[in-house]
């Protein structure tokens, strides 16, 4: 329907827009436009170049504009009606009442907000509190469901909220749904439910899975596999695709004689605990009810925190008046009820533009091809920069330079390119071109990049520039490896321009004053600097053999080659066997280490190293832990879950260990030990399920370890 030029401007025009603080009622018609290109994206194409809180923020200052000024409001504004997905070719159904939509809030303010609304319109003192449900708001495709007579008569997509698409068939399809369902015991004859078809994140992964042995095309995300298996024509790929629904609201309820049995369930939890007994699946740990509007920032907050680790997609949480005499009261907009609000998570992905991409060297030599984005926020974020991994990376996404791109950053995962936009390119995109020769490269001469058959980096093999060196100082001297409070790249790159820092070594043979001399340091900061390195001069062998930057030898490895070794250069004397007669050390490993030992030049670093105070020799720390066969929990598998407050949930795994347990990460029938400790949510109720593992609190366990 938009040309790529076309879209590229509608593109630039919303990114621009959302830059300014404040948008002219003169380009109304622009916006009203942009806002319907984004339905178009998102609707019918499946394909959003902006995300939703972009949108959201594109639309409220539409409304914005209409609101300062209503003659200027037309029929078609896309204020003017609730967002639909309706498809022509199928005749539509009407809701019983409309299914209307969500108002949207994105912190504690706009909640807070909301909270002094609702009691305006309920007429309350600003210091009552109000009683409210909070649940996720689910990601996927809305349904409503009808039963008359106890039996589920029709299923229908939400469409544009007053009419949608008749589904019953698929519906009947999904075994959360039920087709019959006791409603009569209560004295209703007809009830319409509202909720939402979601597949869970594993199925959805096993479903792409299959359909790319089959060859079909991939589904982008599980809320487009959801809404394409609800509006199908075959019930049976419904049934496939693994549809659930979460049933989040009783929208309407009527005895037989026509009388609205809503009221007589009070509030908005009974009803749905009502229909959770009536066996519909409902939102269980997930809701809670709260006893005020800091209650609900709270939960919404801890979601936020814990979306990834959670089954289904979910983008945000739904706040809801729980009195559904106050939510009479409130009453509702054209779009949405006044009672409710959705808190939005902070987005997952923005789009952005790729300006450039440049060359980085590792520490092995390995080079990374890194993105140079137009500064974007995420999550709470600005990222600018992407690793783009490897040279297959590049190709397979067919990314060029130019392209706009989707960047997405879930949780703690470091930020990642999902895809280019290549509907948005012009033609002046330009593929790019891998390089040849080492890019960093700091003398004269070209080294040429090797490529290692079975690796996917470009290497320079022989680094003479010292370019490797340097991410070797840097990782030597970082929290993962030797762990120098107050050493940063910034200073390692620092230290390096002025010519101090050639090998690792030179790490520990620093002079303070002429740090403290520094622009920007001075004494204290010297002084700080090296009581930390002082410190790390004592740090056990494993830590020292991490921070060497053997290829392929990690953290694990160097703890398991510490525990049997006196001295560091004992190594010198090892051979293959030696090193794989060690359970989890493979030839690969033991290949380079005995490469690495048997260049002088490092053995000379490591002398110096040993000269200049750093310890070689195995420390206690190093050695291997001796559990007595009556240690506590010799032999027990064990589980830490919520949030303990005597001490880290690392450390708590490090003291069960160190009393002969081994730590797993998921509740099974081979877990002995639950330690629970504050809010633990599904792990604990799983654990209860099974029956065979022993719950304890975090007191318990320390009671029983003795420490
Ligand atoms: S309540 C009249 N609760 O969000 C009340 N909606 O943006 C409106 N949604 O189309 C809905 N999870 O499909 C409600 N726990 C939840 C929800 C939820 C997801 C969807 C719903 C609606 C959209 C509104």
């Amino acid at each position: 329907m938009h040309s790529p030029q076309a879209q590229k401007r509608f593109y630039e025009l919303s990114k621009q827009m959302l830059a300014s603080e404040q948008v002219s009622p003169l380009d109304i018609g622009s916006l009203r436009e942009l806002l319907k290109y984004h339905e178009w994206k998102y609707y019918v194409q499946n394909q959003p170049v902006v995300s939703d809180y972009e949108y959201d923020q594109l639309y409220k200052k539409l409304e914005a504009i209409e609101y300062a000024h209503p003659d200027l409001i037309t029929l078609d504004s896309p204020t003017q009606r609730v967002a639909s997905d309706l498809n022509e070719d199928v005749p539509p159904v009407a809701h019983t009442v409309p299914m209307l939509s969500l108002g949207n809030s994105y912190n504690a303010e706009d909640l807070k907000d909301f909270d002094k609304q609702i009691k305006k319109l309920c007429e309350l003192e600003a210091d009552v509190d109000i009683e409210y449900c909070i649940e996720p708001k689910f990601d996927g495709g809305s349904i409503a469901l009808v039963y008359e007579n106890d039996y589920l008569v029709r299923g229908a997509t939400r469409g544009n909220g007053t009419k949608g698409e008749e589904m019953t068939t698929n519906a009947k399809a999904m075994p959360s749904i039920p087709l019959k369902a006791a409603f009569s015991k209560l004295g209703i004859f007809k009830a319409e439910l509202r909720g939402e078809a979601l597949i869970r994140k594993d199925i959805f992964d096993k479903v792409n899975i299959s359909r790319q042995k089959e060859g079909k095309v991939l589904f982008a995300n599980p809320r487009n596999a959801a809404t394409g298996g609800l509006r199908t024509k075959d019930a049976n790929e419904t049934r496939r695709r693994g549809l659930e629904a979460f049933i989040f609201q009783l929208g309407y309820a009527v005895d037989s004689a026509g009388n609205d049995m809503l009221p007589n369930l009070r509030t908005h939890d009974k009803g749905i605990e009502t229909l959770g007994e009536l066996g519909f699946k409902i939102p269980t740990i997930e809701r809670k009810v709260v006893s005020s509007i800091q209650g609900a920032i709270d939960f919404c907050r801890d979601w936020e925190e814990k979306r990834d680790d959670y089954h289904y997609e979910i983008d945000g949480m739904v706040v809801k008046v729980n009195s559904l005499d106050m939510q009479e009261r409130c009453g509702y907009t054209s779009h949405h009820p006044r009672w409710a609000i959705a808190y939005k998570f902070k987005a997952k992905q923005a789009t952005t533009k790729m300006i450039n991409i440049e060359y980085q060297v590792g520490k092995v030599g390995s080079i990374t091809p890194v993105a140079k984005l137009d500064p974007v926020h995420i999550a709470g974020v600005t990222v600018s920069s992407v690793s783009l991994h490897n040279e297959e990376f590049i190709v397979g996404k067919d990314l060029r330079i130019g392209d706009t791109v989707v960047v997405e950053r879930a949780g703690d995962v470091i930020p990642y390119i999902v895809k280019s936009l290549e509907e948005l390119r012009d033609g002046s995109e330009l593929p790019p071109k891998f390089p040849e020769f080492c890019p960093i490269n700091m003398t004269d001469t070209p080294v040429p990049l090797i490529k290692i058959e079975t690796e996917a980096a470009w290497r320079c093999p022989t680094c003479v520039c010292g370019a490797q060196e340097l991410q070797k100082i840097i990782f030597h001297v970082s929290k993962v490896a030797m762990d120098i409070d107050g050493f940063g790249k910034s200073n390692v790159e620092r230290f390096h321009e002025e010519g101090w820092l050639q090998d690792i070594s030179d790490v520990y043979n620093l002079d303070y004053d002429q740090i403290a001399r520094l622009d920007g340091f001075g004494r204290r900061s010297a002084d700080k600097l090296e009581s930390s390195i002082n410190k790390a001069k004592e740090n056990p062998i494993s830590k020292l053999l991490h921070s060497l930057s053997i290829h392929h030898l990690g953290k694990k490895a160097s703890k398991l080659i510490a525990q049997e070794i006196n001295h560091v250069l004992d190594l010198r004397e090892w051979n293959e066997e030696k090193f794989t007669n060690i359970k989890d050390i493979g030839p690969v490993v033991a290949k380079n280490v005995i490469e690495y030992f048997s260049n002088p030049v490092n053995i000379r670093m490591l002398e110096r190293l040993e000269s200049y105070g750093v310890n070689l020799n195995q420390t206690e720390e190093d050695k291997p832990l001796q559990i007595a066969e009556d240690a506590p929990l010799a032999g027990k598998t064990i589980l830490f879950t919520g949030s303990l407050q005597r001490m880290g949930r690392k450390q708590a795994q490090e003291l069960a260990a160190k009393h002969g347990a081994k730590n797993i990460s998921a509740v099974s029938k081979n877990l002995d030990i639950l330690v629970a400790g504050e809010k633990a949510g599904s792990k604990l109720k799983k654990a209860e399920a099974l029956g065979s593992v022993q719950i304890m609190s975090e007191d318990a366990f320390i009671a029983l370890i003795g420490e």
